[in-house]
Formats: C-alpha cells, structure tokens, sequence
C-alpha cells in the first residue's frame, strides 16, 4: 500500500470543490478513463478582474488524484489564469505534503488539466504536452510529455518517467524509447547516471542469472586458490551453495560465503541471502 501523508487522506475523505460548474468560463480535461485517471476541470473566472472566482472538478482515479485535484482547485482560487499557470505539480504534490513518488503522476495530471482550461479560455490550442509523436500506446503519453516531465522535475530514471507520467507502466514496450529520451535530454552533463528500468525479475530469471554470475565471477576466483563452489538451491531469495575443493577445509569459508552473498546482491537482487548447505 502507498504511504499517503494526513493531508491526503483528509482531502481523498472530505475532498473540496467536487463537481461540475454548470456555466464555467473555462473547461480543462486531461487523461481519459480507459487508461484509468481523467480530470475534467472547470473554472468560473471574473469578467473584470480576470480572477478565478471558482475552480470544481470531477475526476476517475485514486485518492491521490481525488487530493491532488482538490489541492489545484484551492491553489488557484482568486488568482489571475496567468497566475494561476506558475502553480506547478510540484506545488500541488507540497500541498499535500508530499506524494509518494509512484503518485507523482496525480501532480502532473493537476496541472495539465489546468493548462488546457487555461488554453480553452484564452482561446489557445492545447498545451505542447498534448503535442508530439506518441511514445506509451497504453497511457497515451506523448515524448514532449515525457520530456517536460523530465526537465520539470529533475528525471533520470524510466521508472521515475513512470511514476510522473505512467508512460511505461503498462506493457513497457515503450520503455527503451523512454530510456532513448531521457538519453537525449540529459546527454553532455548527465547522461551516465541515466539508470535503465529494472526489468521485472522473475524467479526463472533470477535462477538464470545467479547461476550466470557463480558460473562467471565468483567459481573462476575461487578456483585460482584451489577451491570452488556449487549452487544447490534457490528458495524465494535464499540462496543456498555448496563449498568444494580446498573452499571446504578453508577456517574463512564463512566469509566466502558472505564474499559471494555480496556479489550476487550487487549483480542479481540486494533481497537475496546466501548459506552453506
Ligand atoms: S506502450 Fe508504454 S507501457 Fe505499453
């Protein structure tokens, strides 16, 4: 379960500004409910002072999206629509306390919905977000959305891409052009601390790659002392090997044990733990 702050919780329980304005002067609507949050915005703005007198929306989505809609609406109450505009996801996210980061995307929906109400009031087309060559078939997330998102709020994994935007987090077919997006954004200055998606590690997987790493790493060394080891089992993440050769008279077997523990959580998973059987 996500950890939501108190402020969450109390606006998902008694959220605000729920519903539709019937004669709104301005409609923003992001998302769509097949691909499980939208957010239809609506907005009364004073003739004279082109003040946002009143902000409602209805959305399809969690509680975070229930709180973060609530937190736009009451942010942008009494400003000007340009006012408004500098109100940013992260301002939505700080309201609340903070998001828990797979949330994020609550933040971002917010704030787009803003901006297309924006748009539709000033009579513009819609925000360069909407624009762009579509890159995540299942969210409908486009690469100037994922670029913004990038820039905005400081990205350099795909799984953070994922958290702000969901791009990625269906099918992840479109996981290494993301990847290739963030490459571009951040190349020159950051581009080596891109780290790539952790594909989802199957126990079959995971099998696979600790024999690969005893086999390549960790027997080689072990033989130019004389020694060696066997893998024996793999219960969930206990490993379980078996010393052999000089390893089995070594007084430091227990440290080699805890040598190969620490290789196969640096190359396989930092969940597995390994013991002599
Ligand atoms: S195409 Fe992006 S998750 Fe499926």
């Amino acid at each position: 379960m996500w950890e939501y702050t108190d402020k969450v919780r109390e606006l998902f329980l008694h959220p605000k500004n729920i519903g539709e304005i019937k004669d709104a002067d301005a409609i923003g609507e992001v998302g769509s409910i097949i691909c499980g949050d939208a957010l239809k915005l609506f907005l009364k703005i004073d003739k004279e002072t082109g003040r946002i007198t009143d902000a409602k929306f209805q959305t399809f989505g969690c509680a975070s999206a229930i709180a973060s809609s609530t937190a736009l609406t009451e942010l942008i109450k009494g400003k000007t629509v340009d006012e408004a505009l500098k109100v940013t996801n992260q301002d939505i996210a700080a309201y609340l306390g903070g998001l828990p980061r797979e949330k994020m995307h609550c933040s971002v929906m917010g704030r787009e919905a803003l901006e297309a109400a924006a748009a539709d009031y000033k009579g513009e087309k819609l925000p360069k977000a909407e624009e762009g060559e579509l890159v995540c078939e299942c969210f409908g997330v486009t690469d100037e959305k994922i670029r913004r998102a990038i820039i905005e709020n400081n990205l350099k994994t795909a799984e953070d891409v994922t958290n702000f935007t969901k791009a990625g987090g269906g099918c992840g077919k479109c996981v290494p052009k993301i990847e290739e997006i963030l490459r571009q954004v951040l190349t020159g200055k950051n581009a080596e601390k891109i780290i790539p998606a952790k594909a989802k590690l199957t126990n079959i997987r995971k099998i696979a790659m600790i024999q690969d790493v005893i086999e390549k790493e960790i027997r080689p060394l072990l033989q130019t002392h004389g020694g060696d080891v066997e893998l024996i089992d793999v219960e969930g993440n206990k490993v379980t090997v078996s010393l052999r050769a000089m390893c089995t008279e070594c007084l430091m077997a227990d440290v080699t044990v805890k040598d190969i523990e620490i290789k196969l959580r640096e190359l396989v998973s930092g969940e597995l733990t390994v013991e002599a059987g």
